[in-house]
């Protein structure tokens, strides 16, 4: 049976392969480059935000692979094969654990093998779903993970996509509803306080034909994690969060406009 692929479409600029040029990557076409350049110029620091995110990511991971123990990840959202994928980070801690990842854009389908390079004890899936069917999703992924056993929930950079606020809120909701008590839900999401360029600069973006992206306030952001019990130190902005131990008085990270956090399902 031959299985029909999704068409990858050049002619408008996708946030899988936007956000894969600022992470400095190769998988992106000139419409996706000529509007991440036009956001670079209103607002340099996306490029930072877009790295502090990814490496928030990787501290969040390994905190729940290692301390926490968790070993099944669900990675929605997952954009284009990078640095430091999911299961790499969390294999390198614990080769056993299973991931599996999903997202609705047919480029990161085609790449998806690079995502698929499970350590021998463990798994990885990639599921070619839409984050607005929640109880689909769960179905599709508890052919690899026991959703009967805790598991770590990633929403980076995803939940700007939808467009009203509420159903962003549901859709967490849903998704943590067909998960166990232990369970995680790492968040990271672009917000609207300490910049104007950029949002400008997203205003502009979300012009070009792409699927919009709505920055959110920290307390928005924070809505997602409500109810469950916080990992220290919160919702933060995300190079806050566990920052890597730095040099004698070298103080706190600078703030990004994106906002990070990590709650336990009680
Ligand atoms: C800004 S990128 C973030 C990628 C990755 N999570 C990270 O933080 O590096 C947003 C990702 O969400 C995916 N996405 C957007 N809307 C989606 C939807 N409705 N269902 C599934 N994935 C979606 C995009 O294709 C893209 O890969």
């Amino acid at each position: 049976m031959s299985v029909e692929r999704p068409v990858v479409d050049t002619t408008v600029p996708h946030s899988a392969r936007v956000w894969n040029y600022w992470l400095g990557g190769k998988d992106n076409y000139p419409v996706d480059r000529e509007a991440g350049d036009q956001f670079l110029e209103a607002f340099p620091g996306i490029a930072r935000m877009a790295r502090a995110s990814r490496a928030f990511q990787e501290r969040a991971v390994r905190h729940l692979a290692g301390e926490v123990g968790v070993r099944q990840f669900l990675d929605v959202g997952t954009g284009l094969p990078t640095a430091n994928n999911t299961h790499e980070v969390a294999q390198a801690v614990a080769p056993e654990c299973r991931v599996v990842y999903v997202d609705n854009d047919p480029l990161v389908l085609t790449h998806a093998r690079a995502l698929l390079t499970s350590a021998p004890e463990g798994r990885t899936q990639y599921l070619h779903a839409d984050l607005y069917e929640p109880e689909a999703i769960l179905e599709q992924a508890s052919e690899l993970l026991d959703l009967d056993q805790p598991v770590s929930l990633m929403l980076l950079g995803v939940l700007g996509h939808v467009q009203e606020y509420e159903e962003a809120v549901s859709i967490v909701r849903r998704l943590l509803a067909g998960l166990p008590p232990g369970s995680y839900l790492t968040v990271s999401e672009g917000s609207n306080v300490h910049s104007q360029e950029n949002a400008a600069a997203q205003d502009e973006y979300n012009e070009s034909g792409a699927v919009p992206y709505n920055p959110r306030s920290p307390e928005q952001i924070g809505g997602y994690l409500e109810g469950l019990e916080l990992v220290e130190p919160g919702l933060v902005s995300v190079t806050r969060w566990r920052p890597p131990v730095r040099g004698r008085g070298a103080g706190l990270p600078a703030e990004v406009d994106q906002y990070g956090g990590v709650g336990r399902k009680l």
